[in-house]
């Protein structure tokens, strides 16, 4: 829709001003065509300048989310993108999709989540304009051990393009917290549907929520000293758009072979507990303390605990504290 391609445009360019003439010939686009298409996006709201002999430009400083500007940067254009001011939970909006038929490639973002969930049946903080909240669906033909990997690619993902943006370190806690600086700016969850028969999957959701800003008046307690956010400063133009476009590509590539050694090595240099001694926490039991030894192809994690004893963990069975 010209409308649509005018808008990517002037997001790609946010700030800069770009004539009349040089929207059109890039557009393939009659003079006409951009000055309605213009007009239209003024009356939607778009900050869009217009200065005689420059031409026009989006106003800086913007860092709203929507489809088309996460589309100015995304490069897997097969992507369905659907984007909410608020919604109560992305992944439960997308399981009920899903149950209803909906095909992969469905992604779900928000600015801002009211029943934000996390791993082990908690909540996650999801204040409006301070992150990054969406979901993806997959129907992958294959086993439900897959689901780890795939999860583990999307943490990657988040890590590989919080540092391109950044320009900052990203680390990842076993299972799938990526951190800055110590801190959890994103957590993942990842929920299947399975078909128990086949043992296979019927569907999957990555479900992907980014600390992008810290709050106005900081994180509530209990989640202060714990929580992060990904990024110094806002002084990147557009940048949930950018996070969202950089988070799908390289999930969407990764996907192609969701077992590769590329994306494990990718993981396996960002861990931040190999080697480190942790706390196994699982509900209903004493926390347990342990040593990381080394992690497994299969993300499985390899611990000695302290009476000696070397065991197996998988992600669906505990979650980790650092200890030192
Ligand atoms: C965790 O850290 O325990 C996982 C948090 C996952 C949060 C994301 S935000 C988008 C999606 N919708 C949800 O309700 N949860 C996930």
């Amino acid at each position: 829709m010209t409308k649509n391609d005018v808008l990517r445009r002037l997001i790609q360019y946010e700030g800069e001003y770009l004539s009349g003439e040089e929207l059109a010939r890039g557009l393939s686009l009659s003079r006409t065509a951009v000055w309605k298409a213009i007009a239209q996006l003024r009356a939607e709201g778009w900050p869009i300048e217009s200065v005689t002999r420059r031409g026009y430009r989006l106003l800086p400083g913007g860092d709203l989310l929507s489809a088309e500007g996460v589309r100015a940067f995304l490069r897997h254009t097969e992507l369905r993108l659907e984007v909410y001011r608020s919604v109560g939970s992305t992944n439960t909006l997308l399981k009920a999709r899903a149950e209803q038929g909906e095909a992969a490639g469905l992604v779900l973002l928000a600015s801002e989540q009211t029943a934000g969930r996390g791993r082990m049946g908690r909540s996650f903080y999801s204040p409006e304009g301070c992150g990054l909240y969406m979901s993806v669906l997959y129907r992958p033909d294959a086993p439900a051990a897959d689901a780890v990997r795939i999860t583990a690619c999307a943490a990657v993902a988040v890590a590989e393009t919080v540092e391109e943006l950044s320009g900052r370190q990203a680390q990842i806690k076993w299972v799938n917290d990526v951190l800055v600086d110590g801190k959890k700016v994103c957590g993942i969850l990842t929920e299947a549907s399975l078909d128990c028969e086949r043992g296979a999957v019927n569907y999957l959701i990555v479900g992907v929520g980014v600390n992008t800003a810290v709050p106005a008046g900081d994180y509530p307690e209990a989640l202060r000293g714990v929580a992060g956010a990904a990024f110094a400063d806002a002084a990147i133009p557009q940048l949930r758009c950018r996070l969202a476009a950089g988070i799908l590509d390289r999930l969407t590539d990764f996907m192609a072979d969701p077992g590769s050694e590329a994306c494990f090595e990718a993981y396996r240099a960002r861990s931040i507990v190999l080697g480190r001694r942790v706390n196994l926490l699982s509900p209903g039991r004493e926390p347990a303390a342990a040593e990381a030894l080394g992690l497994e192809r299969d993300y499985a994690l390899r611990v000695r605990l302290d009476d000696g004893t070397v065991r197996r963990i998988s992600s669906g069975e505990v979650s980790l504290r650092l200890t030192e």
